[in-house]
Parts: C-alpha cells; sequence; structure tokens
C-alpha cells in the first residue's frame, strides 16, 4: 500500500517542533516587540493571500511555516506583546504554553471521568487551589470552562433551575424572569438573558454610583417594583472589576438583598478576580463568599493562555439537575459515584485546560503571581499619577488595579468635539505599533484606557506610552 499524500513522522514532528519552540522562545523573550502590537493590515489583505480552496495533496511543512511568516503573522494584533494595553492586558507564559501544548499532544476529551482520570481530577484540584488561594469558602465547588460569558450562562441557567424545577422539563412558563445587574456589567450578562429566553427585557441594568458600582439602592428599588409588577426577579449578577473601569460592585450589600429576596447571586469576577489571590487585593471579593456561583478568568490575569475561565458553585447539586443528560452510550460503570464534569453543563467535549492552568501555578507560585500582579498594579498607578499630573489630561475613575480611564483635555473643547479629539488621539498612539489601547464611554464621554497584564511591558514601555500620549496631544492641538 503507498503512503498517503502528506508525509508525516516522528523525525519531521522533531524538526518542524524544535523550529517552532525556538520562534516561540525568541518570540515571548523580546520578540514579540519586533511587530506593530496592532495588526497594519486592511480588511481583506490577509484572505486575498490565501487559495481559495484546500490543498489536494499534502504540503511540506516548511512551506507552510513561510506562509505562517509571510501572510499569518503580520495580519496578528499581538496580545502577548508589552505593548498591548487595550481590552485587558494579558499573558500567554511559557509555562502556560507549554501546558498547552501537551494538552494538544494528549489530545484528550475528559467529558467524562473515566475518558480522562487524570484530567477530571487536576482540574478539580486546581480549582481547589485557586479557591483556598482567593480564600473562598470550602463547599464551593469548581470547574473551567472556556470564558467568562459561558461560566456566566450556565450561573443564570442554574439560577433558573434552582427557582423552578419544572423548568427542566416544562421549558420555561409564568411570569416572566428578571436577571439585575448593574449598567457597567459586561454585555455577556444581556447575551446570557437573550440565549436563555429572558430576553433583553428580562436584564435590568441598575444605575452606578458615582465610582461606577452598583447602586444597591436602585437595586433593592427595581427588584421590588417588578415584583409588585407581577414579574419575577430571578438573580443578582456582581461585577468585581467591570469591563470599563474595573469598579468593583458593593457585593456585601449585594449579597444581603439576595439573601432577603430569595435571589441567585452570581459574581462575574472575570478580569479581577486573579487580584484576590493576593490577600492585599482580597477587598474586592468581600461578599464574594456569599455567592451562589463565582467565576473569573485565568486567561485574564493568571499568565494561562486563552481559553480558561474558572468556575465555583455552592450548588453543584442544581447544575446537574439542570444539565445531566446522559444517554446510555455515555454510561460507565462508575457512573454516579465519579465526578463525570459534562454532567455540570452544556458541552460535552471537554479540553484538558488544567494542565495550562498546572504549569503556571507550579512554575510561579502564589508568591510569584502576587510579585507580578503587584508589578503590573504599580505601573499602572505611577500611569495614573503621571496623568493626573498632567495639565493636558484628566483621569476619568478611581483605579483600584492596573487600568486606568482618562482623556486629553485641550483647552476649549468639550462635548462631542472632545470625543472626536480623544479618538483622533487614540488612532495616533495606535497606529505607531508601539503600544495598543482601548477606548470606552464613561458619564464624562469618551474614555481611553491603558490596560497592564502583560509579562513583558515594563516601565519604558509605559513611558512610551506616555510619550506617545504627548506627542499625539501636541500634533492634534497643533502646539
Ligand atoms: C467583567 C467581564 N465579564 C465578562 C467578560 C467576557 O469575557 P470572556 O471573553 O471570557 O467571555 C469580560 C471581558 O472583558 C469582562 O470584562
Amino acid at each position: 500500500m503507498s503512503e498517503p499524500s502528506g508525509h508525516w513522522d516522528a523525525e519531521l514532528f522533531r524538526r518542524e517542533g524544535h523550529r517552532m519552540v525556538e520562534w516561540i522562545a525568541e518570540y515571548l523573550d523580546g520578540g514579540n516587540r519586533e511587530h506593530s502590537v496592532l495588526a497594519k493590515v486592511q480588511p481583506g489583505d490577509v484572505a486575498a493571500q490565501l487559495p481559495n480552496e484546500m490543498p489536494t495533496f499534502g504540503e511540506d511543512p516548511e512551506a507552510v511555516w513561510k506562509d505562517f511568516l509571510d501572510i499569518i503573522l503580520p495580519g496578528v494584533t499581538h496580545w502577548n506583546h508589552p505593548g498591548f494595553m487595550a481590552y485587558f492586558g494579558i499573558t500567554g507564559s511559557g509555562p502556560g504554553v507549554l501546558g498547552e501544548m501537551l494538552s494538544a499532544a494528549l489530545d484528550v476529551n475528559g467529558m467524562l471521568w473515566r475518558t480522562c482520570p487524570s484530567a477530571t481530577e487536576l482540574e478539580l484540584k486546581v480549582l481547589d487551589w485557586m479557591r483556598q488561594g482567593l480564600g473562598l469558602p470550602e463547599e464551593f465547588f469548581g470547574f473551567l470552562n472556556d470564558t467568562a460569558s459561558i461560566s456566566s450562562l450556565l450561573a443564570l441557567a442554574a439560577a433558573r433551575e434552582a427557582a423552578d424545577p419544572e423548568i427542566r422539563r416544562r421549558g420555561m412558563a409564568g411570569p416572566a424572569m428578571r436577571i439585575y445587574a448593574s449598567d457597567q456589567a459586561h454585555s455577556s450578562i444581556a447575551k446570557a438573558c437573550l440565549t436563555l429566553g429572558f430576553g433583553l427585557d428580562g436584564f435590568r441594568a441598575v444605575p452606578h454610583d458615582a465610582q461606577y458600582r452598583m447602586d444597591t439602592q436602585a437595586l433593592a428599588t427595581m427588584v421590588a417594583e417588578d415584583r409588585a409588577a407581577g414579574l419575577r426577579p430571578l438573580a443578582v449578577v456582581a461585577t468585581v472589576g467591570t469591563t470599563s473601569t474595573t469598579s468593583v460592585d458593593p457585593c456585601v450589600e449585594i449579597a444581603e438583598i439576595c439573601t432577603r429576596e430569595g435571589l441567585w447571586m452570581h459574581v462575574d469576577a472575570a478580569y479581577a478576580g486573579s487580584a484576590a489571590l493576593n490577600e492585599d487585593h482580597r477587598w474586592c471579593i468581600h461578599g464574594c463568599e456569599r455567592a451562589d456561583s463565582f467565576n473569573f478568568n485565568p486567561h485574564k490575569w493568571l499568565f494561562v493562555p486563552i481559553d480558561a475561565s474558572a468556575f465555583y458553585t455552592r450548588h453543584p447539586d442544581v447544575f446537574k439537575r439542570a444539565f445531566s443528560l446522559v444517554p446510555e452510550y455515555l454510561t460507565t460503570p462508575l457512573s454516579g459515584q465519579v465526578v463525570d464534569l459534562m454532567d455540570y453543563g452544556v458541552q460535552l467535549g471537554r479540553r484538558f485546560r488544567a494542565l495550562k492552568l498546572w504549569w503556571v501555578l507550579r512554575c510561579f507560585g502564589l508568591d510569584g503571581i502576587r510579585e507580578r500582579h503587584n508589578r503590573h498594579i504599580a505601573m499602572a498607578r505611577d500611569f495614573a499619577d503621571w496623568i493626573d499630573a498632567e495639565p493636558d489630561f484628566e483621569r476619568l475613575a478611581p483605579r483600584p488595579f492596573s487600568v486606568v480611564c482618562f482623556r486629553a483635555r485641550p483647552r476649549g473643547l468639550a462635548g462631542e468635539a472632545l470625543d472626536e479629539f480623544n479618538m483622533k488621539l487614540l488612532e495616533q498612539v495606535n497606529a505607531s505599533g508601539d503600544v495598543f489601547l482601548s477606548h470606552t464611554k464613561l458619564d464624562d464621554g469618551i474614555a481611553l484606557r491603558v490596560a497592564i497584564g502583560n509579562l513583558g511591558t515594563v516601565e519604558t514601555d509605559v513611558a512610551r506610552c506616555q510619550e506617545l500620549l504627548s506627542e499625539g496631544f501636541a500634533c492634534l492641538s497643533n502646539r
């Protein structure tokens, strides 16, 4: 029998693998700085260089590598770059990349305990390590999802199950359910309402206070009004580290209201949850020990390559009630005696995500993680101090962690003209290729954000960002 097209053997894997590992090592060691953080391509540029049909015959991996360098890489926005300060700065760290590589090599599907005992047991173990690191209660049962969006979706589905055990059989019926979150909550909460059939009307945006935290007085009033109107308040989503400003909702007060009103409390700590591994920042999750569910994203600020969202609940039984559905072909002799992670959510297939987390937690340790967070926070504090001292700029929100919201303040500009100036400044800074910032809208208008979270970021990167802002300001205001 002749060999199929596309020769591949261990020798070739070794050769190409070494080449790739060398490249990754260089990339993580500063090679990333040679690229523009924000891809400098126009829509369609990448696609235009790619064939419209897949190859009929296997190609030489060297040719694939060359196309990666020549076609794909120029169209990459480099999230793993020291100058990446947009959205939330993140890091696919060396240990995380190694864990990811092993996970791909093993290619296990951890849907059942039996289909990879290590995948289930390592996942439960590292989630429990982090639970302890966060000081959350022992009864919190944790597992991994891909993203915070899915974690929140599952939480709200479980809240629905807890409130109406008939829903699983019958589907939605009766008074419309309502979910409460601050108007600063991530759009994934409203999306979960769309997905779960609460509808966008089912999402109630609670106003924020002067520091962009949920106004809990308003929450209590809205719950009371909805009840009086015959609606069914179901759950409150508190955010620890909102997407725009990283503000922290008053979780103790929210927990009080949830207890009093019989509502499910879910906490979305996607970004800031990692900071609570450090006792200095533990304040941000006070009250979360009373939550029904809680999630944070190791792929945001725990140096784990995307994707990994850690999810905890004190009601694993409710999740099983909501989601477990076991056809004959998925039963095993140990069904019911072991944790089968397929029972706790929508997905069946499950990557071995815990491996990369395990590598990072072991190679950095709690202390190393805390130190890295503190460095990021110190750089953000220095940047905020610089903004406060600069007459041409102003800060638009408090800086609890490593994100600073600010804007340029040219004399004589206000309203839309001021927003336009700031958007132009943003584009000018981003065009440099040295740093990439993003923006948001706050009460006062458009705010620019500097979000520090990459392990390669050092003070000179922040200084470069300041220089670009000052130069851009001077250029746009014709100074
Ligand atoms: C507070 C918060 N929740 C949820 C998300 C969505 O995260 P993911 O992409 O993991 O779904 C984000 C993203 O920035 C976020 O800031």
